[in-house]
């Protein structure tokens, strides 16, 4: 069935009202009527456009919502990918403001990242293009302009960025209409039906919290389900809110992926906490409920600063049917190679700050962000250990781009929570704790970010620029720096064949790029001509080699460089 299919199925389901009561025991209930169907984003392919401009929608019933978004959409088109395809879209800002796409946890080329730097002003179009190389997962877009990005994330502009795999299928967890992205707002409710982006002092320091959350954009929202298992992906993009993810009774869910896709093993949980950026995969079970009643995903009261912490009602499901959705909880799930601590080749320690009151008082290392200046030069494809040490008494969702990484040790303790087992993009640092974690960059080199998610404190200049030093090539073959550049393969690690970039500054040079193992014999010569100045891209099937490590040779007129290409089958 597809999903459309599935909500006007449900939305006629919706007509079998009962009474409200409340289980004296438990968080289950009659199911009551009140509230609004689960909304769903329109779909968008590659190759379509992204239009960014302000929009009229009803988020409200009866009323309508000011937005800045995209394609007249909130929340933004889900877009689904499949791993190994290429995403491309053409983004046209129609609005008065610059904006950006940024692809959180997606592994793109620095140009392609959207960062405030390469932003896209306003009557301008920028072409987004990338090869989709990563783990199945689920994963999101929005706005990344400088100074600007927690105002449109607020106004509408967030969407979900799915990607699909094979592998994934084998596990048989839930799919299709059992399969379904929640992203997860909250919104001030003195302001509605608008979204007033209008932070205090207080609001700039705490960031902005709103009272109302929205599901999809829907706010009261219900989810009409039957007695069997449902996949959900949550996903926080809310701009300061941490949630407590539980469902009203307490039942246990399970864990099946974090940030960068799927576990290695499902793991029973009754809570999480999860932050601005961050994402999990849950499965949960409907078949213990009695058809007429309902259960509440929620976030629980815990104590934070400010109103961060009480408790809401984020989405009650409505047990309608006895359908099954054939879906099974999978013992385990994808291999993880988790890394070893004694492999670190070196430690960088992130101090997070926050001090008086105005611009600039949450800081890193006692920086503020600056979009010209590199604050750290990281080597390619080492291991190190990164801690956030949090100074503050603040929550502080710690996003690093270009990198998926893992969490290791809160407070030291290395028995985490099993959200935090798995491949991470953003980790949430509590108050006055420091958060290790082990990161290696092996993909793309270039300018990424490092910031808390919060996206007040982003705004106030949370944010770091990193530099990922280019792969390592051969010291003693590296000359005449400016004739010719050796700059970047990708997909790197590759797992079939990998695409080799270089930039040749004058005309008519003559090239030859060839394929050595690591004992230096020759295995393929790819190209053996003369070419003009510009860029050029040549692809490197590899499947007749064995995995490991192999070096690309350019040589243009004598002279030669060259790159490290990772082979894993
Ligand atoms: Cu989701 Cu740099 O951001
Ligand atoms: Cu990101
Ligand atoms: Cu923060």
């Amino acid at each position: 069935m597809k999903r459309r299919d599935f909500i006007i199925k449900s939305a006629l389901a919706g007509a079998a009202i009962s009474t409200y009561q409340l289980f004296p025991f438990s968080g289950i209930k009659k199911i009551n009527g009140v509230g609004n169907p689960l909304r769903f984003p329109p779909e968008l392919q590659s190759g379509e456009s992204l239009i960014f401009n302000s929009a009229n929608v009803e988020v409200w019933p009866g009323t309508t919502t000011q937005i800045l978004g995209l394609n007249n959409s909130y929340p933004a088109p889900t877009i689904r990918i499949q791993k190994g395809d290429n995403f491309s879209v053409l983004f046209e800002n129609q609005y008065t403001e610059e904006a950006t796409i940024h692809w959180h946890g997606l592994l793109v080329p620095e140009l392609m990242d959207g960062q405030p730097k390469d932003a896209v002003l306003p009557g301008n179009n920028y072409t987004y293009s990338f090869p989709v190389f990563q783990k199945a997962g689920t994963y999101f877009y929005h706005s990344h302009a400088h100074h600007l990005t927690a105002k449109h994330v607020y106004k509408g502009y967030a969407g979900f960025f799915i990607v699909e795999d094979d592998d994934e299928l084998q596990y048989g967890l839930p799919t299709g209409a059992y399969d379904i992205p929640l992203l997860i707002q909250d919104r001030h409710s003195v302001y509605q039906p608008q979204f007033t982006y209008s932070p205090t002092m207080m609001d700039r320091m705490m960031g902005y919290l709103g009272d109302v959350p929205l599901i999809n954009g829907t706010p009261e929202a219900f989810f009409e389900v039957q007695k069997t298992l449902y996949r959900f992906r949550l996903l926080n993009g809310s701009n300061a809110r941490v949630y407590k993810i539980a469902f009203s009774d307490n039942s246990p869910f399970w864990v099946v992926a974090t940030d960068g896709g799927l576990k290695d093993e499902a793991v029973q949980m009754n809570g999480l906490f999860l932050s601005p950026g961050e994402r999990v995969d849950i499965l949960f079970d409907f078949f213990p409920y009695s058809i007429g009643n309902s259960v509440t995903l929620q976030s629980q009261a815990f104590s934070g600063v400010g109103n961060q912490g009480t408790q809401l009602d984020l989405l009650r499901f409505d047990i309608v049917g006895s359908n099954s959705s054939g879906g099974i909880v999978p013992q385990n799930l994808q291999i993880i190679n988790y890394y070893n601590i004694n492999d670190i080749t070196g430690t960088r320690n992130f101090v997070l700050s926050q001090s008086g009151m105005g611009s600039g008082m949450h800081r890193i290392n006692g920086l503020t962000y600056d979009m010209n200046r590199i604050d750290e030069v990281i080597p390619f494809n080492q291991l190190e250990e990164w801690k956030f040490i949090n100074n503050t008494n603040n929550f502080h969702p710690m996003h690093v781009h270009g990198v998926l990484f893992q969490v290791y040790s809160r407070n030291g303790n290395t028995n985490l929570s099993p959200n935090d087992k798995g491949w991470k993009d953003t980790v949430l640092v509590n108050p006055n704790e420091t958060v290790q974690t082990l990161v290696r960059f092996n993909d793309y080199s270039g300018i990424y970010l490092l910031h808390c998610h919060n996206l007040e404190h982003e705004d106030d200049g949370m944010m770091l620029n990193i530099q990922i030093d280019a792969p390592t090539k051969f010291e003693d073959e590296q000359s005449s720096p400016d004739t010719f550049e050796l700059y970047q393969n990708y997909p790197n690690p590759f797992n079939s064949s990998t695409k080799i970039f270089y930039r040749l500054n004058n005309q008519n040079q003559k090239v030859v790029l060839s394929i050595y193992d690591v004992n230096g014999n020759l295995i393929e010569k790819l190209f053996n001509g003369v070419q003009s100045a510009g860029t050029h891209a040549i692809n490197w099937n590899a499947s007749n080699c064995s995995s490991g490590t192999y070096f690309g040779k350019l040589t243009v007129d004598g002279l030669v460089k060259t790159i490290k290409l990772v082979y894993l089958k």
